[in-house]
C-alpha cells in the first residue's frame, strides 16, 4: 500500500531533504509580481519558508528598489499584517541581475548561494528561456542536488514539450523536476478529485449512460494587458485550455485510482489524455476580441486567439460518444469558471412539464471561481393538484478560502520534494498529442466584441446539447433553467 491521498501529501519525494534556496528567475516579472511576492509573504508568515531568497533577472536593482518591489507587491495583494514577518523576508532576499544567456549570471548565482546545496531553480520565465536557463544551471555545476520548478506551458506543441523534456532530462532527473500548472493547486480544483471518490452517489450516474454532455467555461473580463509578446507566442489554446481546462477534465473524466496515492491518479489522469481523440479545425471555434491588434506588442494582422470553444471526445469505455465542450476567453462578459455535467432526462416522459419543454434537464455544476460550490439540480413537485414542478439546486460549499493560496502551496510541496499536484511529462505529452493538429490547421479567428460571450458561432458548437451554461460571479444556488 503507498501513501494515502492528501492525509499525508506523501508524494514522490517523501523523505526528500528540504531545498535549502530558493532560486526565482524572473524575479522582475508578472508574475512574480502578481503571485510569487504574496505566496513568499505568506510562508515566512507560517513559517515554512526560513531559507535565502534569490532573486534573478535581466533589470539592474539597487536593494532599496528590489525591497520596494516587493513591498508593492505585497501590499498590492492585501496589508502586510505582519510587519516582522515582511522583514524577515526582507532580510531572505537577494538579487542577481544578468542575461541569462550569460554565464557570467550564474557565476554571480552561485556567489550569492553561498552554502546553500539543494536550492530549488523557480522559472517564472517566458519559455522561449526554460532551456537556456536550464543548460546553464546544469553547465554551471548548480544543478547538483537541486530541484527545477517550471511554469506552464511545457513546450508550443508535442515536438518541442519532447524537446524540452530531454533538454530538462540531460540536467536533472524526473524525480527533481516540478511543472507547474496553478491550476492543480487551487483548492476548488483538488475538491473535484475529492468530491468524485469521496463520495459512492455519484459513481453509478458518472458515464455515458447518465451523462449527456459536459462543459467546462473558464471566462476574464479583461484583457491580455502588457502580456502582448507572450500572448502572441501562445494563444488561447496553449495559455489555458491545453493546460488548465485540460486538467479539470480529467480531474472529471479519470477511472477511480487504484490504490490510495498520487502516482495512482497522475497515471489515471494521463490515461484520460490518451483517450482523448485529437482534434480537428471543425471541433474548434476561435475568435479575437475586437481591439486585440492595437494591443501592446501584437501584430496589426494578427491570428492569434483570445476565444477559443471546442468539442473534444474521450473515446473510453466510460466516456464513449459524450460530447466534452470547452470554452474560454479574454475581455468576455465575466471572470468566473465552471463545470456544467448534463445528465440525460428520464427515459419517460410521465408529467406535462418535464423536460425538455421547460429547459435543461438534472444537471451537477462545479463551480470553480470566483467562489467554489457543487450544485447539483433536481425536479421537485410545486404544491398543488397539477403534477408541475421546478428544477431547484442543492447547493454545497458556498467557499473554500482558507488554507494556503496557491503559489503558496506549490513551491512549498516542490521545495519538499513532493510531486503530488505537479504535471507528469507523460501527461504533458498526451495533452499536446490532442491539440497538436488544430494548432496549425484551424479556422481564422473571428471577431467578437468586449464584454461578450465570444463569437456567436461557438454557440452552434453545442446548441444540439442544450448550449452554453454562462456563469456568473453570484453565490447561491441558481434559479432554474439556467
Ligand atoms: C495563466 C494564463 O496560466 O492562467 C493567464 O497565462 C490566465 O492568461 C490565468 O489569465 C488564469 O488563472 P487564474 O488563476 O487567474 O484563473
Amino acid at each position: 500500500m503507498s501513501e494515502p491521498i492528501p492525509a499525508s501529501r506523501a508524494g514522490r519525494g517523501a523523505g526528500a531533504a528540504h531545498s535549502d534556496a530558493l532560486v526565482v528567475f524572473g524575479f522582475t516579472g508578472d508574475l512574480a509580481n502578481k503571485q510569487i511576492f504574496p505566496a513568499l509573504y505568506q510562508m515566512v508568515k507560517k513559517g515554512t519558508l526560513t531559507v535565502p531568497v534569490i532573486g534573478v533577472a535581466s533589470s539592474i536593482l539597487s536593494d532599496d528598489e528590489m525591497r520596494k518591489r516587493v513591498r508593492d507587491s505585497v501590499e498590492h495583494d492585501g496589508k502586510i499584517d505582519d510587519p516582522a514577518a515582511f522583514d524577515r523576508l526582507l532580510s531572505l532576499l537577494h538579487y542577481v541581475s544578468g542575461d541569462y544567456k550569460d554565464p557570467a549570471t550564474f557565476e554571480a548565482l552561485k556567489t550569492a548561494l553561498g552554502p546553500a546545496q539543494r536550492p530549488a531553480h523557480y522559472l517564472a520565465i517566458p519559455p522561449a528561456l526554460f532551456e537556456t536557463v536550464i543548460k546553464s544551471l546544469g553547465a554551471a555545476g548548480l544543478a547538483k542536488n537541486a530541484r527545477v520548478i517550471v511554469e506552464k506551458p511545457f513546450g508550443r506543441d508535442l515536438a518541442s514539450a519532447i524537446e524540452l523534456d530531454a533538454v530538462a532530462h540531460a540536467v536533472f532527473p524526473e524525480s527533481s523536476i516540478f511543472r507547474i500548472d496553478h491550476y492543480l493547486g487551487k483548492e476548488a480544483i483538488m475538491n473535484l478529485l475529492y468530491f468524485r471518490f469521496a463520495n459512492s452517489f455519484l459513481e453509478p450516474i458518472w458515464n455515458r449512460h447518465y451523462v449527456a454532455s459536459v462543459q467546462v467555461t473558464l471566462a476574464e473580463d479583461f484583457g491580455i494587458g502588457q502580456r502582448g509578446t507572450f500572448y502572441e507566442s501562445a494563444g488561447a489554446l496553449r495559455d489555458v485550455i491545453q493546460n488548465h481546462l485540460f486538467q479539470i477534465v480529467a480531474l472529471l473524466a479519470m477511472e477511480p485510482p487504484a490504490y490510495q496515492g498520487f502516482t495512482a491518479v497522475q497515471s489515471e489522469k494521463a490515461g484520460v489524455f490518451h483517450a482523448m481523440r485529437p482534434l480537428t479545425a471543425a471541433d474548434m471555434v476561435r475568435g479575437q476580441y475586437e481591439g486585440y491588434r492595437n494591443e501592446k506588442d501584437v501584430a496589426p494582422d494578427s491570428d492569434v486567439e483570445t476565444f477559443c470553444a471546442l468539442r473534444l471526445f474521450i473515446d473510453s469505455w466510460r466516456w464513449s460518444g459524450v460530447p466534452w465542450y470547452l470554452r474560454t476567453g479574454k475581455l468576455l462578459a465575466t471572470t468566473a469558471a465552471e463545470v456544467l455535467v448534463q445528465l440525460r432526462p428520464p427515459p419517460q416522459k410521465l408529467f406535462d412539464d418535464a423536460f425538455p419543454q421547460d429547459g435543461r434537464a438534472n444537471y451537477v455544476r462545479f463551480k470553480l471561481q470566483p467562489t467554489s460550490a457543487v450544485a447539483r439540480a433536481a425536479r421537485i413537485k410545486r404544491p398543488g393538484k397539477g403534477f408541475i414542478g421546478d428544477q431547484r439546486e442543492l447547493y454545497l460549499c458556498d467557499d473554500m478560502q482558507g488554507g494556503e493560496t496557491t503559489y503558496e502551496r506549490l513551491l512549498g510541496d516542490a521545495m519538499v520534494g513532493d510531486g503530488s499536484l505537479f504535471t507528469g511529462q507523460d501527461a504533458v505529452e498526451a495533452a499536446w498529442a490532442v491539440v497538436d493538429p488544430v494548432l496549425v490547421d484551424h479556422s481564422p479567428c473571428l471577431p467578437y466584441a468586449p464584454g461578450s460571450w465570444g463569437p456567436t458561432a461557438a454557440d452552434a458548437l453545442i446548441a444540439g446539447d442544450g448550449g452554453w451554461h454562462n456563469p456568473t460571479t453570484e453565490t447561491g444556488p441558481e434559479r432554474c433553467p439556467p
